[in-house]
């Protein structure tokens, strides 16, 4: 069997496999208020055979959205109707996941269909954003942040928290704090938009500060048995990589001290200067060495469409669950698809019994 297909155990949890859907936001909600569309969108993900379906970013607080569109977990409602995503991904044998966030200086944009820029000031439809320091992130999103106080901190840090805590009485089973892709948390971290000179800003120890506190206070509210997971951009691509990965493998070994049960690297994106050596796969052997220096499971997006692809990075034990994103837009089955690529002996599996019942004589692989 390929390894891409093995089971894989974390806290007591089990994936059924070892493909994740990685957050993919819908820009799709009204108030931070699932609807429709999210649990149509979830339920086919989740049959469609992933082990992790992880829900899209979803805000601890208002001004947290990236846009006015984005989910939200600040309120009662707003858990209450994830509650029932969660419990439909399971019901569909994927574990329920959730990323929570605050986007920081990228907050307060325009949907990306509609201009993928800041909202222009002046427009009710937008709001201040909040930055560890009073740097805009630039190209084509402009707008010069607040500079947070230690109030505006502590404020965040406890909005985490109690995010946390909803998600975890929603039913979901998986945490994955959103550290990265230059919003709030991984703006603490650049040395591209913190320019603080107090206990948050300076070294890497200062600038690490707000995510391994936020870590923290998140932690109390989260079981202990569940997996406790976060998504940070380890790299930048920008010129000073070797500097950034060993800082970032630092801070990551601080993480796993702290609790944490897997990290999903990622990319910092906290400058429109950056040069991405876009290639499939890219990162596996990046976060291979998070993996092996900080001694964390890890899994990584990006590319990993192609199922030999995606198989190669667990079985040579670079990454312990791959994420398989704009893939599984253009097609929710693409675990099933996989299996067949990949001549597995046994996909029902991966598959509702109403669906494998039939598709099983079909198997291309015959
Ligand atoms: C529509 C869309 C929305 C996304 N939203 C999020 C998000 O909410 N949180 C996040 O960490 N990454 C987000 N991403 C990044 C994806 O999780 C993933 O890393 C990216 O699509 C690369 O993987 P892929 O090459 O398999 O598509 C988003 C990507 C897409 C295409």
């Amino acid at each position: 069997m390929s390894a891409l297909f093995t089971p894989f155990t974390l806290k007591d949890v089990t994936l059924r496999n070892r493909i994740a859907v990685p957050p993919m936001c819908q820009y799709s909600a009204v108030d931070g208020v699932s609807n429709e569309w999210h649990r149509v969108h979830y339920n086919a993900l989740a049959r469609g055979g992933a082990g992790l379906v992880i829900v899209e970013a979803t805000a601890v607080s208002p001004e947290g959205r990236i846009t006015p569109g984005c989910l939200g977990i600040w309120n009662d409602e707003q858990a209450e109707k994830l509650a029932q995503i969660a419990r439909e991904i399971k019901a569909s044998g994927a574990v329920p996941g959730i990323q929570i966030a605050h986007a920081g200086r990228k907050a307060s944009a325009n949907k990306p269909w509609e201009g993928d820029d800041h909202i222009a000031q002046g427009d009710a439809r937008g709001w201040e954003t909040l930055a560890p320091s009073a740097v805009a992130f630039g190209a084509n999103l402009p707008q010069v942040p607040h500079e947070m106080t230690l109030d505006d901190i502590a404020r965040v840090r406890q909005d985490f928290a109690d995010a946390a805590r909803r998600a975890r009485e929603a039913g979901f089973e998986w945490l994955e704090l959103h550290f990265a892709h230059g919003y709030l948390a991984q703006s603490f971290f650049s040395v591209h938009s913190n320019q603080r000179q107090d206990g948050y800003g300076g070294s890497a120890e200062g600038r690490g500060r707000f995510l391994l506190e936020t870590l923290a206070a998140a932690r109390e509210q989260w079981p202990e048995n569940l997996p406790f997971t976060a998504r940070f951009g380890v790299i930048e691509f920008d010129g000073r990589d070797e500097e950034t990965l060993s800082e970032s493998i630092a801070l990551t070994k601080q993480f796993r001290a702290g609790g944490l049960d897997l990290l999903s690297v990622s990319i910092g994106f906290s400058t429109p200067e950056a040069n991405i050596p876009w290639a499939p796969a890219f990162l596996a052997p990046i976060a291979a060495r998070v993996r092996e220096e900080a001694q964390i499971p890890v899994a990584t997006a990006w590319g990993i469409d192609s199922p030999p692809i995606a198989s190669q990075t667990i079985e040579k034990g670079e990454l312990d669950l791959v994420m398989v994103g704009k893939a599984h837009l253009a097609n929710p089955h693409w675990p099933y698809q996989a299996a067949l690529a990949l001549k597995q002996d046994q996909p029902s599996w991966v598959l509702p019994a109403p669906y494998a019942h039939w598709l099983n004589r079909y198997r291309v692989s015959e």
